[in-house]
């Protein structure tokens, strides 16, 4: 197995920022409609920044694996830096492009992410976030 996949496996594992979260004023739940899995996160953001997020949640190794990384990777950006995440920030996180097959898997908890911050900012969900 290469260093990325194994990294995977180990945050599918051993999850980091999993469970619910004290506080939250956003949260929301999705799931990938080619599978059923889901996922529901959770944040507390605090003057314009996510301050905690955590995620709970059923699903492959790559999603989970990858919402155990984003949220470490999410904690201290600003909304506006997470709007502008898309496909390129988990393929980038993840350091392996897990193909068309499997991308629905890995930008699963990134859409979540997004469409809790739309929500919270009273936003509609814009089409590059509900097309991920
Ligand atoms: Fe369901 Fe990956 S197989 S999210």
């Amino acid at each position: 197995m290469d260093l990325y996949a194994e990294e995977i496996i180990s945050h599918y594992e051993h999850p980091h920022n999993k469970g619910k979260l004290d506080a939250e004023n956003a949260t929301f739940h999705e799931h990938n409609p080619l599978c059923g899995d889901e996922i529901t996160i959770h944040l507390h953001i605090d003057n314009g920044r996510v301050d905690r997020i955590s995620f709970e949640g059923n699903g492959c190794a790559i999603s989970m694996g990858t919402a155990s990384m984003l949220t470490d990777f999410i904690k201290g950006k600003t909304l506006e830096e997470v709007e502008k995440m898309g496909v390129s920030t988990v393929i980038d996180l993840l350091g392996i492009d897990p193909g068309p097959g499997r991308l629905k898997c890995a930008t699963l908890s990134l859409k979540t992410l997004k469409e809790a911050i739309f929500v919270y900012e009273h936003k509609s969900v814009d089409s590059g976030t509900r097309n991920l």
